[in-house]
């Protein structure tokens, strides 16, 4: 009941569109509540008309970022283990019979500037409606990302909890 509510709360509030003016905050238990998160915030994705729908998550070593990508995943049909693309940067995970053509896990830790995106695949990936993308560590790579970009905050409370914004 507490997770439909939680659920039906983030759905009201991506509905209304306000995401430019109000944010929602939740403190996050435990890393089943943080996958349990992903899986609603999954529910309410819709795909853009002309780019990809970009997401980018923000928050300190540890704070969770990879977790609830791995949740979103799941959720979005992804099949196999996802894991951070610390030396490979982009990964690309196909996903069948969903909304999105594509999944795309950015991890920008090791990046310093967007050109670095930008000689790899991102704008084939951005420019591509079919995609989700997902970057941590976004603000490496803040002058490539449209302006418009879904921003998600995770931060680190203590060994067990997390607090997310978005
Ligand atoms: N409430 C929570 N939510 C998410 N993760 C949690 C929570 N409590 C503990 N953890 C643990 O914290 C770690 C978070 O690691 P994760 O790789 O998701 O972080 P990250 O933000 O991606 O880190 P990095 O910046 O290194 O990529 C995991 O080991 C996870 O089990
Ligand atoms: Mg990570």
């Amino acid at each position: 009941m507490a997770n439909f509510l939680a659920y039906l709360s983030l759905r009201v509030y991506i509905e209304i569109g306000s995401g430019y003016n109000a944010c929602m905050k939740k403190i996050l238990n435990s890393p089943i509540e943080t996958e349990e998160f992903g899986w609603e915030f999954a529910q309410t994705l819709k795909t853009r008309q002309d780019t990809a729908t970009i997401v980018a998550l923000e928050g300190n070593l540890g704070s969770g970022k990879t977790t609830f990508v791995q949740a979103v995943a799941k959720a979005l049909g992804v099949k196999e283990h996802l894991t951070s693309p610390t030396f490979v940067i982009m990964k690309p995970y196909e996903l069948h019979d969903q909304l999105f053509k594509r999944l795309i896990h950015v991890d920008a830790y090791r990046l310093k500037h967007g050109e670095e995106l930008t000689r790899l695949a991102w704008p084939r990936y951005a420019n591509d409606p079919g995609n989700i993308i997902f970057i941590e560590w976004p603000e490496h790579v803040a002058d490539i990302l449209p302006a418009d970009a879904k921003k998600i905050a995770l931060t680190f409370i203590d060994e067990h909890t997390r607090g997310i914004e978005l």
